[in-house]
């Protein structure tokens, strides 16, 4: 078709769906931008855009809570009995398997803005560590190189980037010579992005040239995992299980034996991982079952008189939060996409910059405009197994979400210590303690010494003696 059937037909398609203001500047554009703008148009679904604009950008009635939904049973972090004992144990010994098989393959989803944090560029780049001050990359690279050493397994690295900070996260890799690992093991790839909308419908422009999206949310995984051929490469190297994770969490157990054997035991598709929210108000999702099939309800959409329900113990009813650690197959992610799936959107109202219809550029001071994104819990109900494993906070979770106060940089660097101070006095090393019990120096642990506490007893000569205000670093 030539181009001025092409133009034709997406004006009228325009027309027919409210949209003909993202044509208004057209004449203004030389050849190459006006190409580049009727291949975004036509990448847009205007049905699917339609849909969207009715159900979430002009509805301001809050997503329905499913009906009849139960507390979500979920596996202790701690065996209670000898049956679940004896279970636990048969599972470390198959997630051991699956990982020296080269079964399990690190997927961090790295695509989100992190403008909380208040930091520029890929927030995987953001330094954390207490005493050799690594970035969150460099941790999590090098847990996967101690692992695939550990296990004698070459163990895949998958990042999922947006197109907003794939090049800045190619180079920080390149240029950090990809920290040790071979670079056939890590495959970085794009999510998709979605339209942003003025609140009356219309897909807003960035420029005169440009529609206005943003990263399709981390629910985007799931298409651009296949789309992009992470799943093909996977099935090649004969992946069957992807640890998924966020990249904000430095304390990440990437391979948990105990969680990748269970999930594996119990022929799940996609599992989680929960903690025990510290009250019925912490910003957590909430694990429930509704129809037998494992669903988050996001905090802000559960009723507070459910999040306060106690049982006769005192213990909240809805006690597991979700802390976005996962193990997804990959025949789980090919079946969705091979049938076409689509999970529900949510809506965010953000301050967007874009131009208005006299083409002159809007920087908002106030929200002006409508964000969509999918998340990836809400695929967990089209699983038809599902496992939940409780953990335990101070040794897996220390999120880096805000520059000061709860889950910042410094509560993440004191988790990091605690936990090595932890581990070390588990093998029976003595650790300088405050009166309040708090550590009383600063110790990092690398993967390379230790991927878990049991690592260490084998390394003891290694540890130094250990006093008040030492800085110690382990590797
Ligand atoms: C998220 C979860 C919350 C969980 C918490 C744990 C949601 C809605 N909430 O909150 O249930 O308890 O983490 O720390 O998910 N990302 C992308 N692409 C995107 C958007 C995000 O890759 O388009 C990635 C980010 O890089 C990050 C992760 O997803 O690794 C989480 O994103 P973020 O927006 O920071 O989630 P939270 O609101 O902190």
């Amino acid at each position: 078709m030539n181009t001025e059937k092409i133009l034709e037909n997406l004006k009228k398609q325009l027309k027919t769906h409210n949209q003909t203001h993202i044509l208004a500047f057209l004449d203004q554009l030389d050849a190459a931008q006006q190409e580049n703008l009727l291949r975004q148009i036509q990448q847009l679904d205007f049905k699917k855009i339609d849909g969207w604009v009715a159900n979430y950008v002009k509805n301001s009635t809050p997503p329905a809570i499913p009906a009849g939904f139960v507390p979500a049973p979920f596996y202790p972090s701690i065996p209670t009995n000898p049956a679940q004992e004896t279970k636990y144990a048969k599972a470390r010994e198959l997630g051991r398997e699956l990982i020296s098989g080269g079964k399990v393959a690190a997927f961090v989803v790295a695509g989100g803005q992190g403008t909380r944090l208040g930091f520029d560029g890929p927030k995987g780049n953001f330094a954390i560590s207490p005493v050799k001050n690594k970035t969150l990359f460099q941790i999590f690279a090098e847990n996967i190189a101690a692992v695939s050493n550990k296990y004698h397994a070459s163990c895949p690295w998958y990042i999922m980037t947006s197109p907003l900070n794939y090049a800045a996260t190619l180079e920080i890799l390149r240029s950090n010579n990809y920290y040790g690992l071979n670079k056939k093991d890590i495959f970085i790839f794009q999510q998709g992005t979605l339209p942003n909308f003025g609140f009356e419908g219309r897909v807003l422009m960035a420029d005169k040239a440009d529609i206005a999206c943003s990263p399709d949310g981390h629910g985007g995984s799931l298409l651009a995992l296949y789309k992009s051929g992470a799943v093909e490469n996977m099935k090649k190297r004969g992946v069957e299980f992807i640890s998924y994770f966020q990249v904000d969490n430095p304390l990440i157990n990437i391979f948990d034996q105990l969680f990748i054997g269970l999930h594996a035991l119990d022929r799940a598709q996609m599992s989680s991982k929960a903690l025990i929210k510290t009250g019925p108000k912490e910003k957590l999702g909430n694990f429930c079952l509704v129809d037998g099939r494992v669903n988050v309800i996001e905090y802000s959409d559960l009723p507070d008189e459910m999040a306060e329900k106690k049982n006769p113990d005192g213990s909240l009813v809805f006690e597991l939060g979700s802390i976005a650690i996962h193990i997804i197959n990959t025949s789980f992610i090919e079946r969705l996409n091979s049938k076409g799936f689509s999970l529900p959107l949510h809506k965010a109202i953000k301050k967007i910059l874009h131009i208005d219809e006299k083409g002159k550029l809007i920087q908002p001071d106030q929200p002006n405009g409508v964000k969509l994104e999918s998340f990836v819990f809400d695929a967990l109900p089209l699983a038809s197994n599902s496992i939940i494993l409780e953990t335990v906070r101070s040794e897996e979770f220390g999120p880096v979400k805000n520059a000061t106060g709860v889950d910042s940089a410094e509560t993440a660097r004191q988790m990091i210590i605690a936990r090595a101070a932890r581990w070390l006095e588990s093998a029976g090393v003595n650790i300088p303690r405050k009166p309040d019990g708090s550590v009383d120096c600063v110790i990092e642990i690398a993967s390379s010494f230790a991927v878990e506490k049991e690592d260490i007893q084998g390394k003891l000569a290694q540890v130094p003696q250990i006093k008040a205000g030492d800085k110690i670093y382990l590797a």
